[in-house]
């Protein structure tokens, strides 16, 4: 038999028949998405990150993605004759040497090693699977664990009371939590009771379940929070549902009892990531017989789509800065939607107009209850929610009302001098809303390019830039040019703004 060797980043290893990777799935190995900055994939695993923090919590990023069989199978107690292990869902490198299915597979190294109470390890992990919106053969996971050592517990007190106390600085929420089942059940969920009391596996199943439930809320919150956000003028109400999460009776070799947690997004429970207490024997063969906790693993990948409504898994992969550019990681936490892009080619288009000089004086609360004079063709979209807002919210969102109050002219000489053109002030989001009615998915964004006052007469300018983009075709220059004088008689009609 003939034997080849490959070699990744450096490292060499002898090939043989069980050898199913192929080059296209190694040549990925060094793109590491959880750690190129600003990428959706390094921002999610962060946002989780910051709710396990150091020293108590070791981060282990860099992990080398070829172990071997007994890493990623033996040491966690995979039977032998388990699915997982079959070439047709693992990558061999040969009969011994595998890509790692998931980060478990450093648990055992992780916990030998023993330098900290807790640790969390992002990392790619590659599965042989079809290749669709929600699929593709390398994704990333991250593994948390946490254990307490009994021989470092204090005189006069017991693990379980340790565990109980730790569990105080864990954040309190106001997630709406099913966990129907008890901590352990002897068929279903056993409890290792040869080594751990109802009380400890008690207490280190809530420590898991309240850890993990306040990353629930700190991912959940963030999603929500860009929903919001993105919602067309930022106005749209934030969903007032309290989030909603169950616990289910799960199954690993690795731990007991175990659990899967599901979160209720978007009509649907999903499941978000599986975890248990930790199998003692893991722990003795890791040489740390004396210590109890959990784990967790939890993909990130699926977190990051429902955070940043990321539609296809293989746009991670993209290098097109239409993608890139479009996340940032910032210090305060908050997700900047993903917005979709097209290959068909963008079209700007400029509008520049003249404010109408009264804008400012044109409408005190009276005259905005009058009817509009301007015809209203395409059924008043941005005026008619103006003026159907409750009286008290138009005079406290109004600028002008503010104005007119404080230091415009007395009312009655503004309402004489504006009353043939009782139009109500241009606001952005007017423009905004104005563009969706008229191009709908054809404008793909609005942005303020310039805005300045006439040094003499100090009549208020302002030029927005249309970028028009269909995700079907190329849009034709008339076809453009139809939108965007519809959009320029409005805001004249609407507004009472001079083109410019
Ligand atoms: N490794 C498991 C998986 O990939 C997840 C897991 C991690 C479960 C740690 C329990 C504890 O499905």
């Amino acid at each position: 038999a003939t034997s080849t060797q490959i070699t990744v980043e450096g490292k060499t290893y002898d090939t043989d028949e069980w050898m199913n990777a192929p080059s296209s799935i190694l040549s990925s190995i060094p793109r590491r998405l959880h750690l190129q900055p600003d990428h959706p994939i390094t921002i999610t695993r962060k946002l989780i990150e910051s709710r396990f923090p150091a020293p108590t919590y070791q981060k282990h990023n860099t992990l080398f993605p070829i172990v071997s069989v007994a890493q990623n199978f033996d040491s966690l107690g995979f039977p032998t004759d388990h699915v997982g292990r079959s070439r047709n869902d693992t990558y061999y490198i040969n009969k011994s040497t595998v890509l790692r299915t998931h980060t478990s597979a450093h648990q055992a190294d992780t916990f030998r090693a023993n330098t900290s109470e807790g640790f969390l390890i992002s990392a790619d992990v590659y599965r042989r699977d079809a290749i669709d919106r929600s699929h593709y053969p390398i994704f990333h996971q991250m593994e948390g664990a946490r254990t307490w050592s009994r021989s470092a517990v204090p005189e006069g007190t017991t693990l379980a009371r340790q565990v109980w106390d730790d569990l105080k600085t864990i954040p309190k929420h106001d997630l709406v939590v099913e966990d129907p089942n008890p901590s352990f059940h002897p068929d279903r969920n056993p409890l290792q009771s040869d080594r751990h009391s109802p009380e400890e596996a008690e207490a280190v199943a809530t420590h898991l379940k309240r850890s993990l439930e306040d990353v629930v809320v700190t991912i959940f919150s963030a999603a929500r929070a860009a929903a919001a956000a993105a919602a067309r003028g930022g106005f749209s109400a934030p969903t007032s549902e309290p989030l909603k999460v169950r616990w289910v009776e799960a199954y690993f070799p690795f731990t007991s009892p175990s659990w899967e947690l599901e979160v209720f997004w978007q009509n649907d429970w999903l499941e978000v990531l599986g975890c248990g207490v930790v199998q003692q024997r893991l722990l003795d063969s890791a040489g740390v017989p004396d210590r109890v906790g959990w784990a967790f693993g939890i993909g990130l990948e699926r977190i990051a789509m429902l955070l940043f409504e990321i539609p296809d898994i293989r746009l991670f992969w993209s290098r097109d800065p239409r993608f890139l550019d479009q996340f940032r990681e910032r210090v305060d936490g908050k997700i900047t939607r993903f917005k979709e892009f097209s290959k068909y080619p963008p079209a700007p288009r400029d509008v520049a107009f003249w404010l109408p000089k009264s804008t400012a004086a044109a409408s005190t609360p009276d005259s905005r209850n009058e009817p509009h004079s301007a015809p209203n063709p395409a059924g008043g979209l941005a005026p008619e929610s103006a003026s159907n807002a409750p009286a008290s919210s138009t005079t406290t969102n109004s600028p002008s009302a503010s104005v007119s109050s404080t230091s415009a002219p007395p009312p009655s000489t503004a309402s004489s001098s504006t009353a043939a053109t009782t139009h109500p002030p241009f606001h952005e989001n007017d423009l905004t809303e104005l563009v969706r009615a008229t191009a709908g998915d054809l404008a793909e964004s609005v942005t303020l390019i310039d805005a300045f006052a006439h040094p003499k007469t100090g009549r208020q300018s302002r030029c927005y830039r249309i970028v028009y983009r269909s995700l079907e075709r190329t849009l034709t220059s008339e076809e453009v040019a139809g939108l965007h004088e519809r959009i320029g008689r409005e805001l004249v009609a609407r507004w009472g703004v001079e083109l410019r």
